[in-house]
C-alpha cells in the first residue's frame, strides 16, 4: 500500500513521547516541553535523537514526514541531513518564536529571520527533492505580528512550504485573539501565511468565517486526534473541513500525541468521529444542553481515514503531484504489509471463494484495525528500500 503520510510531527519531542500528558496545552508547552526543546542548542543530543526518532517513524511506515524541530537551525539542519540519510521524504522546519516564551527559549526577531534564511539555503545545498525547508511559526502566540510578515515574505520569495499551529485549545484562541484583535485564521492571513503550501495542526475550533478563509486560501489542516485527546483540545469535525473543501491529512502530533504511528491516528480519528457522532445524536434532555445537533451525522469511515492517512496527507503537503498513491509518473513510496501472520494467525481467507478484491479489502481491514508496525516488512521511498 502507499505509505503513510504524517503531517504533523515534532521530532524534538520524541525524547519525552508518552510523557507529561497530564495539563492542558499551554501549561504542557511551559511545563515540560519548552525546557525538553531548549536541549536543542547541544548538538551531539540532537544528532542522537534525531537518528532515532527517523528510524522509528520509518519503522512506523512513514515515508513522509512534516517535522517540527527546535528554534534552534543546526540541530534542525542535522534532523533534515538524518531524513536524507535514511531515504525518509520530509518537509523540515526550523521553528520560530520571539515572544511569550521563557527567556531560555526564545529569539530574538533578527535572530529568528536571520536563522531561517540560511536554514533554508542551508537545504538547498544539500541539493536533495526529498527534504525541503517549512517556514515554520510555532504558533501565532509566540510570534510577533512583525516576525509573522517576514515569515510570510520569506515564504513568497521562495514559494515554500509553510506550517503552524491553529485553534487547538479555548484557552490559547482567546490569548491570539487578545493579541492580534483578529480571529486566529486573521492573524496568520494578515501575515501572507495561509497559501496553498500551509498546513495547519488542528483547527479543532475554527469558526465558519475561519473554514471560508482556509478554502479561499487552500491551505489544509492536519487533523491529529491523539493529541487533541491527551491533551483535552477537544473534537475535531473533520467531516465539516472535508464538506467545505479543506484538504486533511493526520498528524501524530508526537509528543502531545503518544504514538508514532499513522496506522494508530487513523483509528484515533475514527474514534473521534464515531464520538463526534454520540454527541450530535444524544437527544437534548431537559433544557437543550447540546447546540449542535444533526441527527443524520455520518461518522468518517476506514476507507475515508486510508485516505486522510496516505493520498490526503500527500494533498494536505501540497506533494500530491509526486506522491499519496500508485499513480503512474509518481514516485514509488510504499509499504509491503505482511497479513498472513499476525494478526491472521495463518486464517487464509482465499479458501472462502471470496472475490481477489474483497480478499484484498478484508487484508487491509485487519492490518488498520488489528495489526501494526510487526506487519510492515519493506518500506520504499522513491523506490529505495530504506526499512527491512
Ligand atoms: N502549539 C504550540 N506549540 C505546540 C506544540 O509543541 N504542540 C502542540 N500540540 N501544540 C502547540
Ligand atoms: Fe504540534
Amino acid at each position: 500500500m502507499p505509505g503513510f503520510v504524517d503531517c504533523h510531527i515534532h521530532a524534538p519531542q520524541v525524547a519525552q513521547i508518552g510523557l507529561g500528558l497530564d495539563m492542558p496545552l499551554l501549561d504542557w508547552l511551559n511545563t515540560y516541553t519548552f525546557p525538553l526543546e531548549a536541549k536543542y542548542a547541544d548538538q551531539k543530543f540532537a544528532q542522537k535523537t534525531y537518528a532515532k526518532v527517523v528510524e522509528n517513524t520509518i519503522k512506523a511506515g512513514t515515508t513522509l514526514a512534516s517535522y517540527f524541530g527546535t528554534n534552534h537551525k543546526e540541530s534542525t539542519l542535522i534532523l533534515a541531513k538524518e531524513a536524507l540519510r535514511q531515504g525518509q521524504r520530509a518537509l523540515i522546519g526550523k521553528v520560530c518564536s520571539n515572544q511569550n516564551s521563557p527567556e531560555f527559549y526564545v529569539e530574538t526577531t533578527d535572530k529568528s529571520i536571520a536563522s531561517t534564511e540560511e536554514f533554508v539555503k542551508d537545504i538547498q545545498k544539500l541539493e536533495t527533492d526529498l527534504v525541503k525547508p517549512t517556514i515554520t511559526p510555532r504558533f501565532a502566540l509566540s510570534c510577533t505580528k512583525e516576525l509573522m510578515a517576514k515569515l510570510g515574505e520569506i515564504a513568497h520569495k521562495n514559494d515554500l512550504h509553510i506550517q503552524s499551529h491553529i485553534s487547538e485549545n479555548l484557552s490559547e484562541i482567546d490569548f491570539v485573539k487578545s493579541l492580534y484583535n483578529t480571529s486566529y485564521a486573521e492573524a496568520y492571513d494578515n501575515a501572507g501565511l495561509l497559501t496553498p503550501k500551509t498546513v495547519m495542526a488542528h483547527a479543532v475550533h475554527l469558526d465558519d468565517e475561519e473554514i471560508t478563509l482556509f478554502g479561499k486560501r487552500g491551505t489544509s489542516v492536519a487533523h491529529c486526534p491523539a493529541s487533541n485527546n491527551m491533551l483535552s483540545s477537544g473534537l475535531c469535525d473533520v467531516l465539516r473541513l472535508i464538506k467545505n473543501g479543506i484538504k486533511v491529512g493526520l498528524g501524530t502530533d508526537v509528543s502531545g500525541g503518544n504514538s508514532m504511528s499513522i496506522q494508530d491516528a487513523i483509528l484515533r480519528a475514527l474514534d473521534v468521529s464515531h464520538h463526534l457522532e454520540f454527541v450530535k445524536k444524544q437527544e437534548i434532555k431537559g433544557s437543550g444542553r447540546l447546540e449542535v445537533q444533526d441527527q443524520a451525522y455520518q461518522p468518517l469511515n476506514y476507507k475515508q481515514a486510508i485516505f486522510l492517512a496516505t493520498l490526503g496527507g500527500a494533498e494536505a503537503l501540497a506533494l500530491s503531484n509526486i506522491t499519496g498513491n500508485f499513480a503512474i509518473g509518481k514516485y514509488f513510496d510504499a509499504l509491503i504489509v505482511d497479513t498472513s501472520n499476525y494478526p491472521l494467525h495463518n486464517y487464509n481467507a482465499s479458501n472462502d471463494n471470496k472475490s481477489p478484491d474483497l480478499i484484498l479489502l478484508e487484508m487491509i481491514q485487519k492490518f488498520i484495525y488489528v495489526g501494526d508496525d510487526r506487519n510492515i516488512l519493506r518500506v520504499f521511498v522513491a523506490g529505495n528500500q530504506i526499512k527491512n
